[in-house]
């Protein structure tokens, strides 16, 4: 019995424009296109192993040592668009194993926990795509791919490609235009950083597929976001990562943070990611820039209170040792910086609402990987 495997890792992405809306519910199309930086595998990232084998009866999903239900329709739609292109192989090429006959069996694993709140799902359906592609030796290249992840979960696209990645949403109804591009490779501009302030928040807030579902169909101010702000900051927002011009960027990711959860609050009824903690740290980076007599950190938030901070890796000492000032008490600092001395008011509480920092950089794509999480009987290890 042969059983075929192959194996990859996928990072997350940060958007820096947001995709919120969808055009199309089933296909994932958005009412926008979106910019997101990928995030370095050292600190984030899913590997996922996918293996297949004539004698495997049905699909099979275990995700973090847990076999889970294959029910999704996300995960049934990838699937069964990897499935068809390896069918279209197969048909041109008779001599080809019928992978695509086969059940298959995926195991992920995440390296940071779940339950951080962090955006896992791009990552997930990215590595899972990838994975299966390899496997199945599609030609297809990463924007093609990004398609089919699109599906599993919109902004999983963008974990397609390193650096700094756009989502075009296209205006094909179906969907074949919607994709993931390369705006600049991390080594364009490798010195960009992300500290993450993982805020600790009691209960979610709506999921972001139903979230956006509602901001789409009751939000005016939504129609001025899609129309006219986005569009415009889409092609600023690139030519600042052309031009490595890190305040231009900044502005333009904080105020698209800021415009993103405005629409939420003008949904009916309103839809809340930001607690009072992501409130202070929004105050506290403009409090550092003003101090620094220039824009050398930029916030962003996503369907959740945790903040993701920008900054190049030149102004590293000035916008840590101001975090550190404030939330040294926190885990996850990989030195001790030395605290920042600009004079600033701040809550001395304020770090109770952070669990941890995670200091991490800008990144690669998916990765091929010796590492296998299925043994020789394509099951997990
Ligand atoms: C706020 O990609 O999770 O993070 O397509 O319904 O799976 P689905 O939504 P998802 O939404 C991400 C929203 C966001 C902004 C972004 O990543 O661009």
């Amino acid at each position: 019995m042969s059983v075929y495997t192959a194996s990859t890792t996928a990072p997350v992405n940060i958007a820096t424009l947001k995709y919120w809306g969808k055009r199309d519910k089933t296909l994932n199309l958005p009412t926008n296109s979106s910019i997101s930086v990928t995030l370095s595998q050292k600190d984030l990232r899913t590997l996922t192993s996918a293996a297949c084998s004539e004698t495997f009866k049905e699909d099979r999903l275990w995700l973090n040592g847990k076999e889970e239900s294959l029910s999704s329709e996300r995960t049934r739609a990838c699937l069964g668009d990897l499935k068809k292109l390896r069918s279209e192989l197969e048909a041109a090429d008779a001599s080809l194993p019928k992978l695509s006959t086969y059940g298959l069996h995926i195991v992920s694993e995440n390296n940071f926990p779940t339950a951080a709140g962090l955006a896992s799902s791009a990552a997930g359906f990215a590595a899972l795509v990838v994975a299966i592609a390899k496997l199945y030796k599609l030609p297809q290249d990463m924007s093609e791919l990004s398609k089919i992840a699109r599906k599993g979960s919109g902004s999983a696209c963008r974990s397609l490609f390193g650096g700094y990645v756009a989502w075009e949403m296209g205006d094909q109804t179906d969907g074949e235009d919607s994709k993931a591009v390369e705006v600049a490779p991390l080594g364009h501009w490798p010195g960009m950083k992300a500290a993450i302030l993982v805020v600790s928040d009691d209960k979610k807030d709506t999921p972001s597929t139903s979230g956006m579902q509602l901001t789409v169909a009751t939000s005016d101010l939504f129609q001025h976001r899609i129309k006219d702000l986005v569009p415009k900051r889409f092609v600023e927002m690139k030519e600042s990562i052309l031009n490595k011009d890190f305040p231009t960027f900044a502005e333009l990711t904080m105020k698209d943070s800021n415009s993103f959860h405005a629409v939420c609050l003008d949904s009916y009824p309103p839809i809340f990611y930001l607690n009072d903690t992501s409130k202070k740290i929004i105050k506290l980076i403009h409090k550092l820039n003003e101090l620094e007599g220039e824009v050398i950190a930029a916030y962003t938030f996503d369907a959740g209170p945790n903040a993701v901070v920008y900054y190049e890796e030149k102004n590293e000492s000035k916008v840590l040792g101001f975090l550190y000032k404030v939330f040294h008490q926190v885990e996850g600092w990989k030195k001790q910086e030395v605290p920042s001395t600009l004079n600033f008011e701040f809550d001395d509480q304020l770090y109770k609402g952070v669990s941890k920092v995670i200091l991490t950089e800008i990144g690669p794509g998916p990765q091929e990987t010796e590492e296998s999480l299925v043994n020789e009987l394509g099951l997990p290890k």
